[in-house]
């Protein structure tokens, strides 16, 4: 997420972000990595945890020439996400946003319609805008270890996918792959030498960013 927020504000001059399943405040949220590269960076956060709500105030805490906005509200739903106010309030629907769905995509399961989700969102962004999405993968799991994830997901009674390569880049049909294209989050642009990055099989997710046409 950081080295995305990072790449998307300093090199590809995005001002806007829509960070959709924010997760709980903690070191370096979306808005502080934006506004250390522009302080002028605006940002909407949206989660539908009540545990991350009663926590949004640690991202409200713009830059004073940024903002910060919170919607409390499910991915499931875009639509209400596209109406609400506080993004009318804090991002300008003409300028480029990118979208950040990080770690994320893999809570919703197929017949919740990912593609089209996603699709939305997409479609409610002027050109130039950008995606960015992380998503968790069992292509580097022997069959056991994909059968005992598969297994401990189903007992967790949170719903999950782990999506191929190919699944995961079908997100960006149409769309334009930003260099180096689809890869495990570990080698998506990275600013730490090889030997202090996890392993893309420890990691076992893929990463990748695109501009909206
Ligand atoms: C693994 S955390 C990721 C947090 C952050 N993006 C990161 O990478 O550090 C996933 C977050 O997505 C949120 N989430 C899961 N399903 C969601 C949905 N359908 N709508 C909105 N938020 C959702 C969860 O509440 C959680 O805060």
């Amino acid at each position: 997420m950081a080295r995305a927020v990072r790449y998307l504000a300093r090199d590809a001059g995005v001002a806007q972000f829509l960070d959709i399943g924010t997760g709980l405040p903690s070191a370096g949220n979306v808005h502080e990595v934006a506004q250390s590269v522009d302080p002028a960076a605006r940002i909407v956060y949206v989660d539908n945890d009540p545990v991350v709500l009663v926590h949004a105030r640690a991202l409200l805490t713009s830059s004073p020439e940024g903002r910060t906005a919170y919607i409390d509200a499910d991915l499931r739903d875009p639509a209400k996400i596209l109406a609400a106010p506080e993004l009318a309030a804090t991002l300008d629907p003409s300028r480029p946003t990118a979208l950040m769905l990080v770690a994320i995509m893999h809570f919703i399961t197929d017949d919740e319609d990912p593609y089209g989700l996603v699709a939305q969102l997409v479609d409610a962004l002027p050109s130039g805008s950008h995606i960015v999405i992380t998503h968790a993968t069992g292509d580097h799991l022997t069959p056991d270890e994909y059968a005992a994830a598969e297994e401990t997901n189903a007992r967790s009674g949170v719903p999950f996918r782990l999506r191929s390569r190919a699944e995961f880049a079908r997100f960006f049909d149409g769309l334009d792959l930003i260099d180096p294209g689809v890869t495990s989050v570990v080698d998506w642009r990275p600013d730490t030498p090889p030997e202090q990055r996890p392993s893309v099989e420890d990691v076992s997710m893929y990463c990748a960013a695109a501009r909206i046409p």
